[in-house]
């Protein structure tokens, strides 16, 4: 029912009709819950909230699939914009993007340029950029950009995301642990088909627990991302049990998400990390957020009742 609910959202969303009503009003219907601002400056406050919490942050220009040059341009001026702004206010955060805002669907080597400028400012700064993944179509293409700057760059300035529910995660945290890749493990956010990614929410649980582990067990540092409770649960007993230090992982959520667990693990003394997306192209993000739970279909089907 649930994979039924998820798969039937997202083949919505990306009705051309509805995507423009929605984008005309949806920061009135309940955008806001999930998203920090439609500005950086915005965004900024909220993770200084954050971090008055006791959170850490990561920071997310909003956009994806972009095709037109001159966007690219201004998304990698705007994530180097990101890097001084989060040095300058002596924020607690670092910045997450996705290759398809910086070129990935049309030039490979334009992205890995753009990706190249980024990471060497980050690494002047100590900062850390991690990449995204996207759909299937990209893994392939992202892994490799991401191998040969981790190869130039070291996993204490970049980092990359698996997701459980693809049947091939298993190999690639193999290989990646093997070259001390920092990871996040997610368990997965697009519409797939069966041969590639698991359709069983079980499996792609059970393959959750797994993939943390083996990277666990690999020492490399891996960011634990889910709002799962009884998965972090179990993730921070295998680490206390395994005598792996609180320092060797993180734990983290999407902004406007479980906010009373983020506030209570950070206060057990975990480090929580917040996925923090900001600017005016949220509709992709916002959609998956409503594939992945029924209740917030209902709360912005409330906030346009009540418009
Ligand atoms: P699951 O879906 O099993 O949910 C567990 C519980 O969490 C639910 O019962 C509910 O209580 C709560 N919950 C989950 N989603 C919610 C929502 N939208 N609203 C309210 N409550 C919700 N994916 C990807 O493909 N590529 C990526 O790069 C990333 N990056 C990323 C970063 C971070 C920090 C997080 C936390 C997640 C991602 N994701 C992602 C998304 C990820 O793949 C996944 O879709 C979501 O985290 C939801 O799955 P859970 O792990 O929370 O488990």
């Amino acid at each position: 029912m649930n994979q039924l609910y998820r798969r039937a959202v997202l083949k919505l969303a990306g009705q051309p009709k509805l995507r423009g009503l929605l984008e005309r009003r949806g920061m009135d219907w309940g955008v806001r819950r999930f998203v920090a601002g439609r500005s950086l400056p915005e965004a900024a406050e909220q993770i200084s909230r954050l971090n008055a919490s006791g959170l850490l942050a990561t920071l997310d220009f909003l956009g994806e699939s972009v095709r037109d040059r001159e966007q690219v341009e201004q998304t990698c001026m705007m994530i180097v914009r990101m890097l001084d702004d989060i040095r300058q206010r002596g924020l607690q955060a670092n910045i997450s993007l996705k290759l398809s805002q910086l070129g990935l669907l049309f030039d490979e080597s334009l992205c890995l340029g753009h990706m190249e400028l980024i990471v060497e400012r980050a690494r002047s700064y100590g900062q850390f950029i991690r990449i995204d993944m996207e759909d299937s179509s990209l893994t392939v293409p992202t892994l490799s950009i991401f191998e040969r700057l981790l190869r130039a760059y070291g996993p204490e300035t970049v980092g990359v995301v698996i997701q459980s529910y693809l049947r091939r995660s298993p190999e690639d945290v193999d290989r990646l642990t093997g070259l001390g890749a920092n990871l996040r493990i997610v368990k997965g956010a697009y519409r797939e088909p069966a041969q590639i990614a698991f359709p069983d929410k079980r499996d792609v649980d059970a393959a959750y627990l797994e993939l943390v582990r083996s990277a666990l067990d690999r020492g490399t540092y891996t960011a634990v991302a889910t709002h799962d409770t009884r998965i972090i649960r179990e993730v921070i007993c295998y680490a206390s049990e395994h005598g792996i230090a609180r320092d060797r992982f993180e734990l983290q959520m999407l902004y406007g998400i479980a906010g009373s667990l983020q506030t209570q693990l950070a206060a057990e003394g975990y480090r929580v990390r917040v996925y923090t997306p900001f600017g005016e192209q949220w509709y992709p993000y916002f959609s998956r957020r409503i594939a992945e739970r029924p209740a917030n279909l209902w709360f912005v089907l409330k906030g346009l009742m009540r418009s």
